[in-house]
């Protein structure tokens, strides 16, 4: 197996919010994060693929495929974004970094040829990430 990792940034706004819940009460849940007046992040996308080489390539997945499926799905869905409101993946759920990177793995998965998606990291921060395998 070889293991092949493509890396995008995007930049996003959200809200962490319970409805039904007073700012307060939210701030004391997401903290931050649960700014009425929104706020943003610039995040790091790490997607991983594992496979076999393909003799007649020598690759395992040619990665300007790869590139152009990670934008058409996500990046185009998140890029200077509102993800409470714009990104129809996320409807309904929490944009916690957690439910970002499952979406994310979600858009993903049945859409890689030639490989299979091994791994799909979210970087909120330099000092945070999130990652999803899909178990
Ligand atoms: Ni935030």
């Amino acid at each position: 197996m070889v293991y092949i990792t493509r890396r995008e940034t995007f930049a996003a706004a959200h809200r962490l919010y319970k409805d039904g819940l007073s700012d307060k009460e939210n701030f004391e849940m997401f903290g931050k994060c649960s700014n009425p007046n929104w706020h943003g992040h610039n995040y790091t996308l790490e997607v991983v693929v594992a496979g076999e080489i393909n003799p007649t390539t020598g690759f395992v997945l040619d990665i300007k495929h790869l590139k152009k499926i990670i934008h058409q799905n996500v990046i185009s869905k998140v890029d200077h974004k509102n993800l409470n409101i714009d990104t129809d993946f996320m409807r309904g759920l929490i944009p916690t970094s957690e439910n970002i990177v499952v979406s994310i793995w979600k858009q993903l998965v049945d859409k890689i040829p030639g490989g299979k998606l091994f791994s799909v990291k979210l970087y909120e921060t330099e000092n945070n990430y999130f990652e999803y395998r899909g178990e």
